[in-house]
C-alpha cells in the first residue's frame, strides 16, 4: 500500500491510506517512549536536498531516519553545492538518485518535487515546493487533530492567515477532504483567500465551507484553528504585502472570551506575529505538540516507504 511510493501531493492518499499512516506512527511513538526502535531502516540512505529554507522539515526528517537507522547525505540552501556553479536541478536529483535509497526535496518552484520524481528511480518526498504543497506537513496535522480528539470527522475546522500563497494551508485544506469535517471555515483578508483550484477540490469532494474575513466572527464554533503565518517572500509584489501586514492576529484575550475551553490551535511553525506569544502556554495551544509529533509521522513514512512495513 506504501512501499516505494512518491509523496508529491496529499491528495495522492486516499483516507485509508492515511489510516493506516496513523497506525504505523502510534506505533512508533510507543516505541520512541519505551526507547525501544528498532533499526527498520539500517544499511538505507535518505538525501535531503533542500533548495529553500527549512528548520522543522529538516531537522525532523534527519532525526526521523536516522533514529531508524539510516544515514542521511544532503545540503540545506543551494550555496554550498553545485547549483552555484550552474548544474541543473535535474543532474543534482540524478546525482541523489544514484547515492541514495530516497530523495526528500524542498524547492521555491511549484512542481519541483514532481519533476524530482519524474527523474528519480528511488521514491521521492515533496517536503514543500513553492505555494503549491506540503504533504507531509498535512500528514502530520491531521495525525495531531487524531491524536487530540481521537478521530477528524465532524469537527469544525477554521483555518486562518495567508490561503493564498501557504501551501501548508492549502495541504490541511485538501487533506480535511479526505475525512468529514462537519464545517470548514476559510478566514483570511480578501487579498490572501484561497485559490480557486483548492476550493474546486472542496466543492468536488462535497465539504461544506464559508470564507469569512475576520476570526471573531466564526471563533465560538472552532474545534480547531489551523493559523499559518503570511507567506511574505512569495508575494510577486511587495506592495501587495504592505496591504495585508498583520491583518490578523490571534490573542489570547479572544480566545478566553469567545472561544470554546476545548479549541486546539494548530500552526505548522515558524511564526512570526500572528499568534500572540502569550497563547503559548494556554490550554489552547497545540502546535509544539504538533511539532514533536512531526518525528513518528516522518518515522512511520519513511520506514513504510522503504520497508512496506514498521
Ligand atoms: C511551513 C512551510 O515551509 O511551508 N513550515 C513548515 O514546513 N513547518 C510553513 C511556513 O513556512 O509558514
Amino acid at each position: 500500500m506504501w512501499k516505494n511510493r512518491d509523496v508529491i501531493s496529499i491528495l495522492d492518499f486516499s483516507r485509508e491510506d492515511l489510516e493506516y499512516l496513523f497506525e504505523a506512527a502510534d506505533k512508533i511513538y510507543e516505541y520512541l517512549i519505551s526507547s525501544s526502535v528498532p533499526r527498520l531502516l539500517e544499511g538505507k540512505v535518505v538525501s535531503l536536498a533542500f533548495f529553500e529554507p527549512s528548520t522543522r522539515t529538516r531537522l525532523s526528517f534527519e532525526v526521523a531516519a536516522k533514529r531508524l537507522g539510516a544515514i542521511t547525505i544532503g545540503f540545506s540552501g543551494e550555496e554550498g553545492i553545485s547549483v552555484a556553479k550552474g548544474e541543473s536541478f535535474a543532474d543534482t536529483i540524478r546525482m541523489l538518485d544514484a547515492y541514495s535509497d530516497l530523495i526528500i526535496v524542498r524547492h521555491r518552484y511549484e512542481g519541483a518535487a514532481l519533476y524530482a520524481a519524474e527523474i528519480a528511480k528511488v521514491p521521492v518526498i515533496n517536503a514543500g515546493d513553492g505555494k503549491q504543497h506540503h504533504p507531509t506537513q498535512a500528514m502530520i496535522d491531521l495525525y495531531t487533530v487524531k491524536r487530540l480528539y481521537g478521530h477528524i470527522d465532524g469537527l469544525v475546522y477554521g483555518v486562518l492567515g495567508d490561503l493564498r500563497y501557504s501551501r501548508a494551508a492549502s495541504s490541511f485544506i485538501l487533506a480535511l477532504t479526505r475525512f468529514s469535517p462537519e464545517k470548514l471555515y476559510l478566514i483570511s483578508p480578501k487579498l490572501l483567500r484561497a485559490r480557486e483550484e483548492v476550493k474546486m477540490v472542496l466543492r468536488q469532494a462535497g465539504i461544506v465551507f464559508e470564507e469569512v474575513e475576520s476570526l471573531e466572527e466564526v471563533i465560538h464554533e472552532l474545534d480547531v484553528l489551523y493559523v499559518v503565518r503570511i507567506q511574505r517572500e512569495r508575494f510577486p509584489d511587495p506592495q501587495e504585502y504592505e496591504k495585508v501586514k498583520g491583518s490578523y492576529r490571534v490573542t489570547l484575550s479572544l480566545l478566553e472570551k469567545r472561544a470554546k475551553p476545548t479549541l486546539k490551535i494548530l500552526h505548522p511553525l515558524p511564526k512570526v506575529d500572528e499568534v500572540e506569544p502569550r497563547v503559548d502556554n494556554s490550554r489552547f495551544a497545540a502546535y509544539f505538540y504538533q511539532a514533536k509529533l512531526g518525528i513518528p509521522l516522518r518515522m512511520a513514512l519513511l520506514a513504510l516507504i522503504l520497508r512496506g512495513e514498521v
